[in-house]
This record gives structure tokens, sequence and C-alpha cells, in this order.
């Protein structure tokens, strides 16, 4: 059942091809526009929104955070993300023109549940994307989009992540062609990006050797940073809490940015720092996020940089180089986070720790 593999998460993070082309499938309709079938929101209800509030609790909150990016970028409508457990206790401004998206992998989540439930009395539309067909989210929302992840035993999620992120995407492209703020042509080209994923993220499974070698070096490790900027940074959250959850290590993500703000005073000599590097691009991310490396491998920090293959500007700075395949920047979580999915199991397997079942933690947390 486990496919020969020692986890069903390790299992399930080599399924990530399959679950994210599966997400995929049947997204087009003839015309080769984008369709979303279980949307049941229609377009003048879509047209009429002008906020976006998005709620989920952990992973699924992360996914949220690179949703926001991707959604304001696409669509020009303002979105908020926000933990479950703190939506409803903070007298969100909500109305008929907001959309809620609630973001859950179980659909069972009683932060999210309840938040969702708090939406619906104040006239709010309420957009579930969920990986568990009938399950209470989605029953209590106007519309949803169901993940095509197949069940997630292991309690960390993985490819839940990954198929959250792409009906993500697919909600900001299709608002995006609703709301007609960007061209067909466009969306296409993204649709086109996507589809390739799949293979891309087989491309860095292939380099799970490399990764597990790295883990089983940090095995005693104190404490293990992440680093990202832009959709990266949400990765370098994510990364975080799968070490956090599975090898029990103190764990800390932060937006490259910030580190002069205050946590650069953590570094201490060959403290591991991973970074996920944004790709090259127009604007100034990817100069500014070596720069940060720079800051935190002079003070001693050891630098494992996730870099896109063909950008050598990092080479200097990197003590571990771990290519990833050339994306756009928004897409690059899909690829980004699965090095740090493998690194996080294969730290705990080596630590000796119930990688599927990890202490203090249940899959899904239905109360609140
Ligand atoms: O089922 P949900 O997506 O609503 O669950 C939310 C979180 O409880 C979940 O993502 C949790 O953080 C995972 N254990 C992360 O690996």
């Amino acid at each position: 059942e486990k496919d020969g593999h020692d986890w069903f998460m390790r299992k399930e993070i080599f399924e990530q091809p399959r679950a994210v082309a599966d997400s995929l499938l049947g997204r087009r309709s003839r015309s080769g526009a984008l369709q979303l079938d279980e949307m049941r929101l229609s377009d003048q209800e879509l047209r009429d929104i002008d906020k976006i509030i998005i709620i989920a609790a952990g992973t699924s909150f992360y996914a949220g955070l690179v949703a926001k990016y991707a959604i304001e970028h696409w669509c020009r409508i303002p979105v908020e993300v926000e933990l479950s457990s703190e939506f409803r206790y903070r007298d969100p401004i909500l109305d008929y023109s907001t959309l809620v998206v609630a973001i859950s992998q179980s659909g069972e989540t009683a932060d999210t549940l309840q938040a969702i439930r708090h939406a619906r009395t104040q006239r709010s539309k309420v957009l579930a994307i969920c990986n568990t067909n009938g399950s209470t989210i989605p029953r209590e929302s106007d519309a949803v989009i169901y993940t095509h992840a197949g069940p997630e035993i292991g309690v960390a999620s993985t490819k839940g992540f990954l198929t959250q992120l792409v009906a993500c995407y697919l909600l900001a492209l299709y608002l995006a062609q609703v709301k007609g703020t960007r061209f067909g042509d466009e969306i296409n080209q993204v649709l086109q990006q996507l589809e390739s994923m799949p293979d891309h993220i087989s491309a860095v499974l292939e380099k799970s050797e490399q990764v597990y070698d790295l883990a089983r070096e940090h095995v005693d490790s104190r404490s293990v940073l992440f680093l990202g900027r832009h959709a990266g940074y949400p990765v370098a959250l994510e990364g975080a809490l799968k070490l956090k959850e599975l090898a029990y290590l103190h764990a800390e993500g932060f937006a490259a940015g910030e580190l002069k703000h205050g946590p650069i005073a953590l570094i201490e000599q060959d403290m591991p720092v991973l970074c996920v590097v944004p790709p090259r691009g127009r604007d100034q991310l990817h100069d500014k996020m070596i720069s940060g490396i720079q800051e935190v491998r002079a003070r001693g920090a050891r630098t494992v940089c996730l870099a896109e293959e063909g950008d050598s500007s990092i080479e200097p700075y990197a003590d571990v180089l771990i290519t990833l395949p050339r994306v756009p920047v928004l897409l690059q979580p899909l690829v980004a986070v699965v090095p740090l999915q493998l690194f996080a199991c294969e730290l705990a397997t080596a630590k000796g720790h119930d990688v599927d079942q990890p202490r203090n933690l249940a899959k899904s947390v239905t109360v609140e």
C-alpha cells in the first residue's frame, strides 16, 4: 500500500506529479477557455466581487499566501489571508461583495468551518478549495473547487498542498478570465506552464538522494532557518512547518527582507539556512535575495540554496546548491517546496521518528 516506500508521506511526495496533473484535468472547455465545473457562482456574481478573504490553517494557510500573490497580480482584486482561528475574533469587514475562500484539505477543520459559518451570516459568498468530496466545508459553501490529490494519509500535508496551489492558480486565472483583467492568450500561456509542472516536479524528485544526504548531515542541528521572498516566502514557512511537525526541530521561516529587522541576530556558526531563491527576472527580487544570503553567510550560516538551473550568480554564496527547473516566480512554489518536504521527511526518519504519525498531531483538527 505504500508502494515500496517506508512512509505514506514519502509515497505521497512522489505522487505529486500525478496529483498535480489530475488537478488540472478537464479544466478547459472545447474552445480552450478555462472552466471550473463545480464553481456554482455565476460570472455576474464573480464580477461583483471587490475583495477576497482567504481563510485556512497550517499548510493550507501557506497555500493561501501564495494565492494572494497570484490573484492580486492577475486579477487586481485585493486579497487578505487570515488564519481561520483568528478570523471570527477580529470583527472582519464582510458583505455580499466579499468572496471568502476557505482552503482545507480535509474539509473538516473546525476553525475553518466556524470561520465560513461566520462569513455566511454576513452575506458573503464562500468558495471552498477542498480535497475531500462531500466533507462538511464544501457542503456548507456556495461553491467548491476540488483538488484531486487522492486520500492523504500522512499527517503532514504534501500532495494536498501542491494541489491546493494548483486550485488557487486556477481560481486566480478564472477570475481574470471572467473579470477580463487578463487576455485569453496570457491565461492560456499560464495554463500551459501549469501543465508542464508535473514534469518539472518529477525532475526535482530525481534529485531526492542529494536532499536525503543533506538531511542526514543535519540530524544533530538544533535549529534550521528558511528564507524566501515573494511566492518563495510561504514556501519558507512551509519548509519550517514540515520540520517542526516531523523532526520536532526548532525551525523558522522568514521573508528574507526582514532579516535585518531582527532575525539575523539568530545566526550562529554553521547554522543551516535554506534559501528559496526567486528566478532571475526583471525586478530586483533575485538580487536582493542574494544579498540576504551573503549577509547570513558572512555571519557563519551554512547556506543551502534552492535556485533555478543556470543561475551561476548564486554559486559563490551557496554552501550547497539544489537546482530547480526554470519556471515563473508565481509558479515556483510547486517545485521549490518539494526538496523541503523531502528534507523534513528524511531528517525525521534519520531521527527515528514516526513520520506518518508525528507526536501530538492529528490528521484533521476537528476541535477549535
Ligand atoms: O485539512 P486542512 O487543510 O484544513 O488542515 C489544516 C492544517 O491542520 C494542516 O495543513 C496541518 O497544518 C498539516 N499537518 C500540515 O502538514
